[in-house]
């Protein structure tokens, strides 16, 4: 199980061509989706979440933890975990935290969308923080209150209940996972700020504080887990940080389908329908970045996988037979050179429904300087009379448009 906060760990506001991310997801949808649990644990509301997942090319993760743990999600319909609202209402009273951090001049209030039922979050300067954080608290406990005070990224102050807080949320999973006999053998926590630093605290926790953490997560470590051989700062930024954990944690694979250069050479010993998945796409979007070497040696590959019976359903609802998408595909050699295009897979699920042949079901996503375009698809794949060095055979596409995504152009849509 990952456990990743989003702002600067999973995404990197500062990289434009989201890399890192979209490495860590074709590693992710290649080799762990299927048998592991991505978790993201943000600071962010679900307003500020949405918008986030319409900016970067980010995966759905199967469970969401928002508002600064306080806010527990499962599945892709966000469905609320009750019981932890529950939870959270202990010596809570919201009315109370307004009043009393309405006396202190030197916070602001943040957006309306980040005030939340177990969240008050207000901006403060760094030099203030330390004092008002102390007072506010002896203000709180006068009021009888237990609140959770947490200060992150050198501006934000958030007010929560004691038992919240991305730490306690995580804990509660673990409690919940084990009671189900769901406990993932190893859970590695991801992040770069002060309310971060919870998630390194709970028992048995791999975690990575990303290169380019926050001063404050950095001063937390420095006095609380020194020698805590379990929690290492990576010398890489965000979702390549991450990488680098599983790596040095043993954890798993740790090569990005997105790092082997001669893909198209790579070979596999076993038919593995999620990684091929992945690979094609990724060809797919180096094809059309002009960032294939041996042109030929690609159609070859088109020809090989795609079964001469093969049909393929487009979005638009109209059938076509997948040798004639190779010409297609063929003409659009380089058109995306130069520009902001990225094809990713999300949810890849490969079922096995007889003894050499899969249905395969994924969300396809294209980024392209316009914004995000994503396809829901399902495949037959299959590996009669193919070697499993060759890849696994294509024998039929379905796609639907999804999250009301379309695009007016036909022709820039190929799979
Ligand atoms: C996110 C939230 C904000 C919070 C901050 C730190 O930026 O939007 O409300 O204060 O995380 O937790
Ligand atoms: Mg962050």
């Amino acid at each position: 199980m990952i456990v990743s906060d989003l702002d600067h760990t999973m995404v990197d506001h500062h990289d434009p061509e989201n890399l890192s991310i979209l490495r860590f997801n074709a590693l992710w949808e290649a080799k762990y989706r299927h048998d592991s649990l991505l978790v993201f644990s943000t600071g962010r509301s679900p307003t500020l979440y949405k918008q986030l997942r319409k900016e970067h090319p980010m995966l759905t993760p199967d469970i969401t933890i928002m508002s600064v743990g306080t806010e527990i999600t499962y599945g892709n319909a966000m469905v609320p975990d009750e019981g932890w609202v529950d939870v959270l209402n202990h010596k809570w009273d919201k009315k109370i935290v307004i009043e009393e951090t309405s006396k202190f001049s030197e916070l602001t209030l943040q957006s309306e969308t980040e005030q939340r039922p177990h969240k008050a979050s207000f901006y403060v300067k760094k030099e203030k923080a330390q004092e008002v954080m102390k007072k506010l608290s002896e203000s709180l406990v006068k009021r009888g209150l237990d609140v959770k005070i947490i200060y992150s990224g050198g501006m934000d102050l958030d007010i929560l209940p004691q038992g919240a807080g991305k730490g306690q949320a995580l804990a509660y999973l673990h409690k919940k996972l084990k009671a189900e006999g769901k406990l993932p053998q190893n859970t590695l926590a991801c992040g770069d700020s002060g309310n971060d630093a919870e998630l390194f605290t709970i028992p048995d926790v791999y975690g990575v504080m990303v290169k380019n953490a926050q001063e404050e997560l950095l001063q937390w470590h420095a006095e609380n887990a020194k020698d805590n051989s379990k929690i290492i700062h990576a010398d890489e930024r965000c979702a390549a940080g991450i990488i680098q954990a599983i790596g040095h944690f043993k954890l798993g694979p740790n090569t990005s389908p997105r790092d082997l250069p001669d893909l198209l050479n790579a070979k596999l010993d076993r038919f593995d329908p999620a990684y091929e998945v992945v690979k094609f796409y990724l060809l797919l979007e180096r094809w059309q970045r002009a960032e294939i070497q041996n042109p030929e040696h690609y159609l070859d590959y088109l020809k090989a996988v795609f079964s001469p019976s093969g049909a393929y359903i487009n979005p638009f609802g109209v059938e076509q037979s997948l040798h004639d998408i190779i010409g297609s595909i063929k003409n659009c050699s380089g058109d995306k050179k130069g520009k902001q295009y990225r094809v990713w897979v999300d949810q890849v699920f490969p079922v096995q429904i007889d003894s050499d042949t899969w249905f395969v079901k994924f969300k396809k996503s294209e980024q392209t300087g316009e914004g995000q375009q994503c396809c829901f698809t399902t495949a037959i794949l299959s590996s009669k009379d193919v070697k499993s060095s060759q890849g696994i055979s294509w024998v039929h596409v379905h796609q639907t448009w999804m999250d009301g995504s379309t695009t007016s152009d036909g022709k820039n849509w190929f799979l």
